[in-house]
Parts: structure tokens; sequence; C-alpha cells
């Protein structure tokens, strides 16, 4: 029986929106995917969002709702995304799920009675306000080295130090800005140690074709276990967004836990879905029966080879077959910034341009490497122009065109003097194979690019296009042998185009898919063929532009304040007035509300105690643009609403007797954003 497959990329955060960064991993692993498929092998995409941790919980509570909500609005977000992306996985699922949640406790069960499991008090910085203990990266305070202001509680931006939260200088909560207590707390541990042998054994064996990892990866996660494992804290405390540890309760599974078993509840959900066992996957199976292989990026490594293996290991699972890990996205050779516009959502890139040529462009330049992949603006239109359009879909265009217009729409056989090409290009097929088998899909654009460039020439130096009428026989042929070409390049393109292959297939007139075993065919002669279907157009520098302009987002200057301002006296509701705060507010942007003609939305600064969104019913008195800049007057301790539109925190005062007759009480721009109006 053929082996199985189970490929799987890092389940994304469901607590963002999907960006390049993300694109790049994701349309790597599909190509490979894809690939494997077409080559007729038993290979498969699982897939998941994961859901489960403190950010969504803060992010849930910070706009009024729940952190089911949050999840499932990023779970229709990024599939859309996905889809328009072109990506094939088999199924996409979701870490908040009853599959999940299965393996989870099975698997915690198994370490548990195999001795996996200690129990211990650890003192933590805990915020009195928000009734929570705060993760590392919700404290901030002073670095203890270089004293920076401001830096995150695992370690400082500045000098690169790392430390414990408890290290840092004036600390304080990242949510709400109070001072952190400390604060003992139960955890469950994981003794990683005990597990040494196994992960020494795992890193360097491997299954078939070698390793599961690559060299330079190999010999930095050895060093790891070389240097000692530390115990893994398995344990959060509530409130937590994720699942509640039986027999402790209070205490929630860390996401870390949860997260990769994620792969195996959407296998469980597939094989459900599909009538298959989950088992002939996940149940111990050996490198024989089945190759599990991972694509990550280089900041999760130690998550998935270490925590990892030793967890699936310890609990009978089938441990992963190869971790493959790539580098990070740079735009313009620089990190993606906001402030640049280089810091691209996947949907704004959607708005603008087809996911093909991203789709090609990261596919020939994203290998096996795990160095840093820039992409260069210029070098994105230059290559889809130049290798997509000039090349490949040119070598198509002028063949089918010329043979449909001049040559009645039918094939002739090959001259003899082509038989070199021809064999060279199906070996040129085969090859690309073997490079998209081992994630080095450069090396195999390049060779679907060597063909396009060898026939093209070939027919430049034949001139079909003269010979139409003295000799339409040998025209014929010739053409021909560019739509041979043209075959083998759309074979090679599939995994990264798909769309370009049916086309392809439908304009030849071909019954079977066009595939590393299929393509190399050359048809015969007579065989009649469609009409040319475009396949790829010239992009315009202008659509970049656009890109990047929809990007970008002023970066907010750094906020400090030279005043203080009395705190916000406690929420009240609207019809307690005796209780009202009343604050000074700069309006930094005002925006008409979509499918709304009497609400304006306002992000208004009330300097030291934050920015507020507000709704207000004033668009029939004011164009946005009228009250940007202006100094106002909030209600600022009204409990926050949740509209049809988003949260409104606060109210703008205005007074009027019609809609369209508002004033908005407007102060003296020398006021201070936040003061208090008594
Ligand atoms: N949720 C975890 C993964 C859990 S896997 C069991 C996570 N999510 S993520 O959304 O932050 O990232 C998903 C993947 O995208 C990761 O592999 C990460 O390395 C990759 N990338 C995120 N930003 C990236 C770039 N700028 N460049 C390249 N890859 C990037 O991590
Ligand atoms: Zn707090």
């Amino acid at each position: 029986m053929a082996k199985r497959v189970l490929v799987t990329a890092a389940l994304p955060y469901a607590n963002g929106s999907i960006h390049l960064g993300h694109m790049l991993e994701f349309i790597q692993t599909d190509v490979y995917v894809r690939a494997r498929k077409l080559a007729g092998e038993d290979c498969r995409f699982m897939w998941a969002d994961d859901t489960h941790g403190t950010p969504i919980q803060v992010r849930a509570r910070k706009e009024g709702i729940t952190p089911e909500e949050v999840v499932e609005r990023a779970y229709a977000e990024h599939r859309k995304d996905f889809e328009d992306f072109q990506l094939g996985y088999d199924i996409f699922h979701t870490t908040h799920s009853e599959e999940s949640k299965k393996h989870v406790y099975a698997i915690f069960e198994r370490l548990r009675e195999s001795g996996n499991v200690e129990t211990r008090s650890i003192d933590q910085l805990y915020c009195p306000h928000d009734e929570m203990f705060l993760p590392d990266r919700f404290v901030k305070g002073t670095c203890p080295k270089c004293k920076s202001p401001d830096q995150y509680g695992d370690n400082c931006e500045v000098c690169g130090s790392t430390y414990n939260p408890t290290d840092l200088g004036d600390p304080h909560c990242s949510i709400c800005g109070t001072t952190p207590v400390m604060k003992a707390s139960e955890h469950l541990f994981v003794d990683l140690a005990r597990h040494a042998d196994f992960l020494r054994e795992w890193i360097s064996a491997g299954g078939q074709g070698g390793t599961p990892l690559q060299e330079s990866q190999r010999n930095y996660v050895m060093e790891w276990v070389e240097g000692g494992l530390r115990d893994w804290d398995i344990s959060r405390d509530a409130p937590y967004f994720g699942w509640e540890i039986p027999g402790h309760p209070g205490k929630y599974f860390y996401v870390w836990f949860d997260a990769p078993i994620g792969y195996i509840g959407a296998t469980q959900k597939w094989c459900d879905d599909n009538g298959l066992d989950v088992n002939d996957y996940w149940g111990g199976k050996s490198r024989d029966d089945v190759e599990i292989v991972h694509v990550i990026g280089k900041d999760i490594v130690y998550f998935h080879c270490l925590f990892w293996p030793a967890m699936l290991n310890a609990a009978g699972y089938t441990t992963p077959s190869r971790v493959q890990v790539h580098g990070w996205l740079t735009v313009g050779g620089e990190k993606m910034s906001k402030s640049r516009g280089t810091f691209i959502l996947a949907r704004t890139y959607l708005d603008h341009l087809s996911s093909d040529y991203l789709r090609y462009y990261f596919a020939a330049k994203v290998g096996a490497s795990v160095e840093d992949i820039d992409i260069n603006f210029e070098d994105f239109v230059n290559r889809c122009n130049a290798e997509l359009v000039n090349k490949a879909a040119n070598l198509c265009s002028r063949c089918v065109k010329f043979i449909g217009s001049r040559l009645g729409g039918t094939m002739g056989a090959l001259l003899p003097d082509t038989e070199p090409l021809v064999a060279s290009s199906r070996a040129k097929l085969e090859q690309a194979l073997e490079h998209f088998r081992a994630f080095e899909s450069p090396k195999a654009l390049r060779l679907a690019m060597e063909v396009a460039e060898e026939f093209n020439q070939y027919l430049t130096d034949h001139a079909p296009w003269k010979l139409a009428k003295t000799d339409p026989e040998r025209a014929r042929s010739i053409c021909s042998a560019g739509i041979f070409a043209s075959q083998i390049v759309a074979a090679i393109l599939a995994p990264v185009l798909p769309t370009w292959a049916q086309k392809v297939q439908r304009m030849l007139k071909i019954d079977a898919p066009l595939t590393f075993a299929t393509a190399g065919t050359v048809l015969e002669a007579g065989h009649a063929i469609g009409e040319y279907e475009t396949l790829a157009e010239r992009i315009d520098m202008k659509a970049i532009e656009a890109i990047v302009e929809a990007s970008k987002e002023d970066a907010a200057p750094k906020r400090t304040f030279d005043y203080e301002v009395e705190p916000l006296a406690d929420q009240t509701k609207i019809d307690a007035f005796g209780a009202i705060d009343l604050r000074v507010g700069k309006v930094l942007s005002c925006e008409k509300v979509d499918k709304s003609d009497k609400l304006l939305q306002l992000t208004v600064d009330l300097g030291p105690l934050g920015m507020r969104n507000i709704f207000s019913g004033i668009a029939k008195s004011y164009e946005p643009d009228a009250l940007v800049g202006k100094h106002v007057v909030v209600f600022a301790n009204l409990k926050p609403r949740k509209m049809r539109f988003g949260l409104s925190e606060g109210m703008v005062l205005a007074s009027g007797e019609a809609d369209d007759a508002v004033v908005v009480l407007e102060l003296d721009t020398k006021s201070r954003p936040g003061e208090k109006i008594s």
C-alpha cells in the first residue's frame, strides 16, 4: 500500500489578519503538497487556526465580545484569504474543536500515566486590576541592563538582553498600567530532560531521505539538547481562553501545548469526514507507513523540534518525519513596516493583484534554506513580466494562435531534429519534481523557464511564420514543438499556478490533467486544438504603488506626556448624570461609517488616558474632515457600548434641534487632551 503523507503549515493565530509573511509559508506548503499530489502520491494538507491563549482573551475583553466571537471572525477571514490565494488544503479546521480537545486530553492522560507531569508552585506577576497573571509580553518596565524604559517582560528591544519579568524596573501591566504584584500559583510541568535520548535520536536519525531537519537546524537543535533541557510549564491560570486541565480546576493548557495537537485534531476531523481512521496517521506509525511533514518559520523551531516530538513519543503517537524551516520575509531589505507601507495584509494584496503573481514569485524565491527572503517590488514586477508573460505565456500564445489562425488548428509531427530538445525537456520535467519534493521550487521553476527559453529560441531560429504559405506542414511541425514545450512548462508550473495548467489543458483539448506523468507525451499529428486563453498579463507598477499606499499607517508618534491628569471616575450608565466625567479630547481621525448616513466614526485622543473609538450621530451636520484636529468635550466614563459597527467608547458632546443642525462643542486647542472639565 502506498505511503500516506501528511503535510501541515504552522497554524495561524486567530488574533490577527494574515499578512504576506504568513503567505510565504502557506504558499510554500501548498506548492509542495500540490507537487506531490500531481506526482500521484497520497498526500494531504491538513491545517487549522490556532485559537487559544492570552492575546485572544485580552482582545475579546477590549472589544467587549467573547473569545469565541474573536475566533469565529478570524476563521471566516482567514479562510476567505486562503481560498483567494488558491491554497488547496484538504481541511482547514480549528484548535477550538471537539476533535482537537479529545487529543489534548488523550495526550495529557498518557503523559500523566507515564509519570511525565509534575506539579509545583511558582511565583508570577499578577495584575490586581485585571485580575489575571501576566504573561511575559504583558508586563512592561525598565530594562534591568540598559535601563531603557517601556520594555517587554522577556527581553529588551534596545540592548537585546533577556531576563525574567520580575527583573524589570518599575513593572506595569501593559493592559491597564497597574503595578503588578507577585503571587504564587500551582503549575504543571513536563520534564523534558527525561526525553533527551529520544530527542538526540530523532534529531539525527530522521525518516527516509535522512534527517528530519535541515543541517543548520539540526546542529542548533542538538545544541539545545546538549545544553540541558528545562522543565516545560504546560499550564496557565484562569482567565485563559483554552481547555481546562482535568483534575486542576482553574488551570488551562498553555496554548503551545494544544496548538500543535491541532494538527491531529484537523486530521481527526478529516478522517471522520472521509471514513478513515486517524490512527492510520497518528497511531504511532513507522516512517515506512506514514510521512508527517511540518512547514514552519524559524521563530517556532523550539516548539516543533523539542516539545512536540518528545510529547508525541511519550504519548505513543507518530513522530514527525520532517520539519521544514524557512526564513523571515523582509521587504526591500527591511523588516515589514506599517509606516513604510510594507506590512502588507493578504487582503490588501488581493484587492489589487491576482494571487498568481505572488504564488509565482514566492515559489521562485523560497527554497530549502533558512535564510531570510527579501521581496523587492521592482524585482517582483520584472520577474513576473519577464518570465511568466514574456517567456512562458508568449511561447504558448504564439503557437496556439498561429496553428489556429493559419494552419487549421491541428497538430503536426515534430521534426526529427527536435528530438534532443524533447528529450532534455522530459528530463527537466522529472528533475523539477525532485526539486519540488526537496522544497526547492526555485530550481524547478528555473527548469520551466529554461524549457520556455529554448523553445522560444527554436521558434525564432526556424521562423515558422515565414513558412506558412510555402511549406505549411513544416510550419505546423515547428509550432507543434512549441505546443509540446508549453505542456512541459504548464506541468512544472502546475503546483504553483494550478489554473495555468488547467487552461493549457483546455486549449490543447487534452483529456487528462497535465501532470509530471502525462505532460511529456507529444500530441498526435492531426489532433485538433482549441482557442488561446490568456495565461498571464503584465503587471503595472501602479498596482504595487496602490498596495503600498493602502498599507501605510502613519507611525503613531511615541506617546509621552509632560503632564498628568486625574484618574477617570468609575464607569457609569448614561442615566447616572451625577457621576459624569467630562474630558478634553482631540479628534485624530474622523470617517464616514459604511451603510450609515447618520454616524461618523471618530478616533479621539484623551492624552494620558489613551485613545477612544467613538461613534457619533453627526454625519448629517459635519463633513468628516471638518472635525479633525479639533478639541472636543468627551463624556469619558461612559460604559463602552457595542454597536452594529463596532464598540463605542464614549460620547462627544453636541447639541442641536435636528439631525442636520447639530453643533459639536469645541474647545480651545491649547486645552490638554485628557484634562477634566468641571
Ligand atoms: N500559532 C503559531 C503556530 C502554531 S503551530 C502549531 C504561530 N502563528 S503565527 O500566525 O504567528 O505564524 C504562523 C507562521 O507564519 C509561523 O510559522 C511563522 O514563522 C510564519 N511567519 C509569520 N511572520 C512571518 C514573516 N514575516 N516571514 C516569514 N514567516 C512568517 O506562530
Ligand atoms: Zn492590568
